[in-house]
C-alpha cells in the first residue's frame, strides 16, 4: 500500500531528526544526527546552517531507508525547529552569509538594552508579546546587519534573506521563502494581533521588510519538495515548543505541557486571544491551522536544563553519558544543601536577566559529586516551579497536572522531584516524541491524512505518572534556598 505515512523533520538545538509516523500516531522509523556547537566567545553560540541542511538530508534518507520507505509511501512532510536561531543567506547562491546565531547566544545584550531605552525591557511587549531579551531573532538579524560588511544595503533590496530554521529548511526543500506564525512570533517583529510584520517594530529594531519571509499558517502546503523528497508536499511548520503543545493534544484553553530538552518550555493554551503576562512569561502564537483563527499561548521559557546535564558530562566529565547522572545522584539522600543555578545564557523566565551567570551555592566540605549531580537535576525542577507560579497568576488558573515530554523525562528521579516541588501529578504520554508528532499532526491535517483534532486526541495515552510525596515544609524550605541561590546569580555582568 502506498501513501500511508507522514514524515516530520525536527531541526533542534543539538541535533536534527526525522521521524516517520503512521495513522495511529505511532513511530515507524527514526534517524538522528548531531551538529557542531560553535562557541566563538563566552556567551556566543553559533551553528553552521549548511551542516544542518546536510544533516537534515542524511536523517531523512536514514529514516526512510531503515524501513524501506520511499517518498511514494509518504503523504506529506512537516517541519519543526529550534526557534529564534537566525540565519541570513544570499538569495542567488543560497549560501549563508554568516554562521547562524543560536537562541542561547547573548551577543545582543548591549543592543537590546539600547533598544529598551527609557521605556525598558517591555517597550514592545504590547505589540509582540515579548520582553526585550537576547533570546529573540529580530535583534540577532539586526546584529548581523550591523556587523557583516555591506549586508544592510543588500538586505534592503532583498538580495539576502532572513529566516529562522523552519524558513531555511523550507527554502532549501521548496525554494519558497516563508515562515509560520509560531516562528514569526519569536522574532519581535510580528504583531501578535494582525499576525503580520509590524512597521513600528521593523523600524525600531532596524530590520528591512525586503529580507523577511511571508508569514503563513502552521498547517498548509507551502510548496512541493525537490531532491530526496521530490514531489512531496511540505505541509506544516511550527516552532518546536508549539509543535510539542500540538503533539500533546493541548487543544483547549487551560491545557498545557512542558518539554524538557536543551532548555525547557512550558506552554499553556489560552484560546483565540493573546493573554498579556505581567509575571515574566511570553505571549506567543500556539498554532494556526489553515484558515482557522490562531490559538495563542503563554510560555515560560527556561534556557538551560538538559544543557546543564550535557555540560556536566562534557565539560566536567564526572559522567560519561547523560543517563548516568541519575545513578550518581542516587548515591546520596539529598542535595546536602547545594543548589546550582545554570544561568549560562543569563536567566530567562520569569526573570529575564541577561546579566546573570551560573552559580553553585551552599558548598561545604561535606558536598561530594553525588550532591552536585542532584543539584544539577533539581535545578530543572526549581526553574519549572518558578515558571508554574508565574503561569498560575498570569492565567488565573491553577495548574492541576503537568503533561511532560522530552529527553529528560526518562529520568525518574527528576520526574519524581518535579512532582514533589510542584505538588501536582506529572504525566508522560506513550509517544514522548511530541515535537515531531505535532509537526506530523499539523501536516496530516493540512493534507487530509487526519480529519480533525478530536481524532488526534484519541491517540494520546498515558505511559507514566509521578505523584507528589514531599512534605510542605521541605518543599517550602527548598524553594526558599533556591530563590536565594538565584539572587546570587544576578548582577554578574556589568
Ligand atoms: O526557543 C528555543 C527552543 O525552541 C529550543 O528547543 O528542544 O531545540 O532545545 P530545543
Amino acid at each position: 500500500m502506498s501513501q500511508q505515512y507522514i514524515a516530520a523533520i525536527d531541526q533542534g538545538t543539538t541535533s536534527s531528526r526525522c521521524i516517520v509516523f503512521d495513522h495511529d500516531g505511532s513511530i515507524v522509523s527514526v534517524a538522528q544526527k548531531e551538529h557542531r556547537q560553535i562557541f566563538p566567545k563566552p556567551g556566543w553560540v553559533e551553528h553552521d546552517a549548511e551542516e544542518i541542511w546536510d544533516n537534515v538530508l542524511d536523517v531523512v534518507h536514514g529514516a526512510l531507508s531503515k524501513m524501506s520507505i520511499t517518498v511514494h509511501d509518504l503523504v506529506a512532510v512537516g517541519i519543526t525547529n529550534q526557534r529564534e536561531t537566525t540565519v541570513v543567506w544570499d538569495r542567488a547562491t543560497g549560501k549563508p552569509v554568516h554562521n547562524a546565531i543560536v537562541w542561547q547566544d547573548t551577543r545582543t545584550d548591549q543592543l537590546v538594552r539600547e533598544l529598551g531605552g527609557d521605556a525598558g525591557q517591555d517597550r514592545f511587549r504590547e505589540l509582540c508579546g515579548l520582553p526585550l531579551a537576547t533570546y529573540f531573532a529580530g535583534p540577532k538579524a539586526r546584529w548581523l546587519l550591523d556587523h557583516v560588511p555591506g549586508l544592510r544595503e543588500r538586505a534592503e533590496v532583498g538580495e539576502v534573506l532572513f529566516g529562522t530554521m523552519d524558513t531555511w529548511l523550507i527554502w532549501k526543500l521548496t525554494g519558497r521563502h516563508v515562515t509560520d506564525v509560531t516562528n514569526a512570533s519569536r522574532t519581535m517583529l510580528m504583531n501578535l494581533a494582525t499576525l503580520d510584520w509590524d512597521d513600528t517594530l521593523l523600524d525600531a529594531i532596524g530590520v528591512p521588510r525586503a529580507m523577511l519571509p511571508e508569514i503563513r499558517s502552521s498547517a498548509e502546503v507551502y510548496g512541493t519538495a525537490t531532491g530526496t523528497l521530490a514531489g512531496l508536499p511540505v505541509a506544516s511548520a511550527l516552532g518546536d515548543q508549539q509543535a510539542a503543545l500540538f503533539g500533546q493534544t493541548c487543544y483547549s484553553p487551560g491545557e498545557g505541557k512542558c518539554t524538557y530538552g536543551t532548555g525547557s518550555f512550558l506552554l499553556l493554551n489560552t484560546g483565540d486571544k493573546p493573554v498579556k503576562s505581567v509575571n515574566g512569561l511570553l505571549t506567543t502564537v500556539g498554532y494556526k491551522i489553515g484558515d482557522e483563527p490562531a490559538t495563542y499561548a503563554l510560555e515560560g521559557a527556561i534556557a538551560v536544563t538538559g544543557a546543564l546535564v550535557q555540560w556536566f558530562r562534557d565539560k566536567v566529565g564526572l559522567i560519561a553519558s547523560a543517563p548516568e547522572i541519575e545513578t550518581l545522584a542516587r548515591t546520596v539522600e539529598d542535595n546536602g544543601g547545594c543548589y546550582f543555578v545554570p544561568a549560562f545564557s543569563g536567566l530567562f523566565a520569569p526573570h529575564w536577566r541577561s546579566d546573570a551567570r551560573g552559580v553553585i551555592a551552599g558548598l561545604t566540605g561535606y558536598i561530594d559529586k553525588g550532591h552536585i549531580a542532584r543539584a544539577v537535576l533539581e535545578a530543572t525542577a526549581w526553574q519549572t516551579r518558578e515558571v508554574v507560579d508565574a503561569m498560575n497568576v498570569d492565567s488565573g488558573v491553577e495548574l492541576t497536572t503537568l503533561k511532560v515530554d522530552g529527553g529528560m523525562t526518562a529520568n525518574n528521579l527528576l520526574m519524581q522531584f518535579l512532582s514533589d516541588v510542584l505538588d501536582v501529578p506529572v504525566v508522560r504520554p506513550i509517544i514522548a516524541e511530541t515535537t515531531c508528532l505535532g509537526a506530523a499532526y499539523a501536516a496530516g491535517l493540512a493534507t487530509g491524512f487526519w480529519s480533525d483534532t478530536e481524532t488526534l486526541r484519541e491517540n494520546w495515552h498515558k505511559a507514566a505518572e509521578w505523584l507528589p510525596s514531599m512534605e510542605e515544609r521541605a518543599r517550602g524550605k527548598g524553594y526558599r534556598k533556591w530563590k536565594k541561590a538565584v539572587e546570587r546569580s544576578m548582577d554578574w555582568i556589568d
